[in-house]
């Protein structure tokens, strides 16, 4: 399939720029509307659910449906309805645009992908095209959005960029020094219209990995880069493929990640790894970084199987049911092939100065994380790593979302009840407690500082604080390290 023409793109003025966002904000095309088709058969892949999506949408009769089944759902509208939810005026310049064609028929489609996106709308491709399709926000892109700063510092860079959506997410909040790069030229040209749709500064570049900003620094790296691993004989796709594991790509690029951060740059990278027993990823890592002057952590989650990576890849597009099956058998027997029987997906983080830890902290999912709890757990990593005395004189609370309970399955309090660290969300899992770990925990995080925690809990062993100081400051370390305590926030 060719994708379609971009150069038109170019035309688009400020003024209708402007008057297009107000267009979409008055009729509600956001995040709500695509929730809407979101919630049809939730879990399945697009190209099965499709159908279901374009039958259901329309019996809303509500203009931000309309947008969605034509921007988000590559569904056929009625022309008609686009001028209602676009006004006749701005269905012209999405026409003229090349945003709209008209079928046979005089329907609208879209042929590419115009998603609303933490606030903005972004322009990409449909990703059911492989070659040079351009890959805008989808499930993934939303979880590394999440993890970026509130606000951001006064560099960053998007290494990927595809449609600019993570430089464009920073730019919006505030970051002057936005730069996306990617290697494909169709992506940067997206990514300048879609910076120009919001009138914000950002620059983006083509080329391969960091050449383009050879000599810069940036106080944040961030990337989702491809990271599918790639049966063989099988079509290029630019956004999609990271190697024969997948990982291979990211791997590599991670390892020259760190001369282009600032001295308290960090880096932010999301991807998919085969489980290696024998080579942990941050292990493999911290191999490729050698002495490179950070340290390395990465948040685990579980990944796709690889019979749902199979079917999922294959069915990205259903063109050819005829090719289905096969395509399905080739990319499971890859996978078997390699030996790979299960993947994580995961966040690695890279932070300054380095030589302190590599650390793999395994999480529920990295959608139950989000940049406060990144920030919060990189304050409490750097104290973790200082002195004694600097421990002593923090003060400290169990992580937002964690809750330690105390549970018995009969009301019988002589029973001998069962502690619990239970997490609903951020970077802590779930955990069973020892007697002695709970009462220190509460000891450390009830009373004032942790030197506090050290003197009720002495106390309590009937021991001098001397004596056990040694033995509490590593149980808050190793705490502060999984995320189990957090320095508290005035
Ligand atoms: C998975 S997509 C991510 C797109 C976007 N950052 C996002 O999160 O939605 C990966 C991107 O990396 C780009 N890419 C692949 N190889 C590259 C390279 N050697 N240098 C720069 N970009 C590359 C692809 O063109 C694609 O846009």
């Amino acid at each position: 399939m060719t994708l379609p023409p971009i150069d038109r793109l170019a035309l688009l003025t400020p003024d209708q720029a402007d008057a297009l966002r107000a267009r979409l904000t008055a009729v509600g095309y956001d995040a709500d509307a695509i929730a809407r088709g979101e919630s049809i058969a939730p879990g399945l892949f697009d190209a099965l659910r499709l159908p279901l999506v374009h039958d259901a949408l329309p019996l809303d009769d509500a203009p931000a449906s309309d947008l969605a089944l034509l921007f988000a759902y590559s569904a056929a509208v009625p022309f008609a309805r686009v001028e209602r939810a676009l006004t006749p005026a701005l269905a012209a310049l999405a026409l003229d645009l090349g945003l709209v064609v008209r079928d046979a028929r005089g329907d609208a489609r879209s042929p590419f992908l115009f998603m609303p996106f933490m606030g903005l709308w972004i322009l990409s491709d449909p990703l059911s095209q492989d070659g040079d399709a351009v890959m805008g926000p989808g499930p993934t892109t939303d979880e590394i959005a999440r993890l970026l700063p509130r606000t951001p510092p006064p560099s960053v860079l998007d290494v990927g960029c595809g449609a600019g959506t993570l430089a464009l997410v920073a730019a919006d909040r505030g970051c002057p020094g936005a730069v996306g790069i990617d290697i494909n030229p169709r992506a940067v040209e997206m990514a300048r219209f879609n910076a120009r749709l919001h009138g914000l500064s950002a620059e983006f570049l083509a080329g391969d990995l960091f050449a383009p900003v050879a000599g810069r620094r940036f106080d944040l790296v961030v990337s989702q880069p491809p990271f599918v691993a790639r049966p063989p004989a099988i079509g290029e796709a630019v956004f999609l493929y990271g190697g024969e594991y997948g990982d291979e790509f990211a791997v590599s690029m991670i390892a020259q990640t760190p001369p282009m951060l600032t001295p308290s740059g960090r880096a932010l990278i999301l991807l998919d790894a085969p489980v290696r027993p024998e080579a942990a990823l941050h292990l493999r890592l911290r191999a490729a970084l050698g002495d490179a002057p950070v340290d390395v952590a990465v948040f685990a989650a579980p990944g796709m199987s690889p019979d749902h990576m199979s079917v999922g890849y294959s069915a990205r597009s259903l063109a050819s049911l005829e090719s289905y099956p096969a395509d399905v058998r080739r990319y499971r027997r890859h996978l078997r092939a390699l030996g790979v029987a299960e993947f994580s997906h995961a966040v690695v983080l890279l932070l300054p100065p380095g030589g302190r830890f590599t650390i793999s902290l395994n999480v529920r999912s990295i959608r139950a994380i989000d940049g406060d709890d990144l920030a919060r757990w990189c304050d409490a990593i750097d104290l973790a790593s200082g002195s004694d005395a600097a421990l002593l004189d923090a003060t400290l609370r169990p992580a937002p979302g964690l809750v330690f309970v105390e549970e018995r399955a009969t009301p019988d309090r002589s029973v001998v009840p069962t502690w619990r660290a239970r997490s609903e969300r951020g970077i802590a899992a779930s955990r069973e407690l020892s007697e002695a770990s709970w009462a220190l925990l509460e000891a450390i995080t009830a009373v004032g500082t942790v030197g506090d925690g050290v003197a009720a809990y002495a106390e309590m062993c009937g021991a001098t604080a001397a004596d056990v100081r040694g033995q509490v400051l590593a149980f808050v370390r190793e705490h502060l390290a999984k995320a189990t305590l957090v320095v508290a926030r005035e």
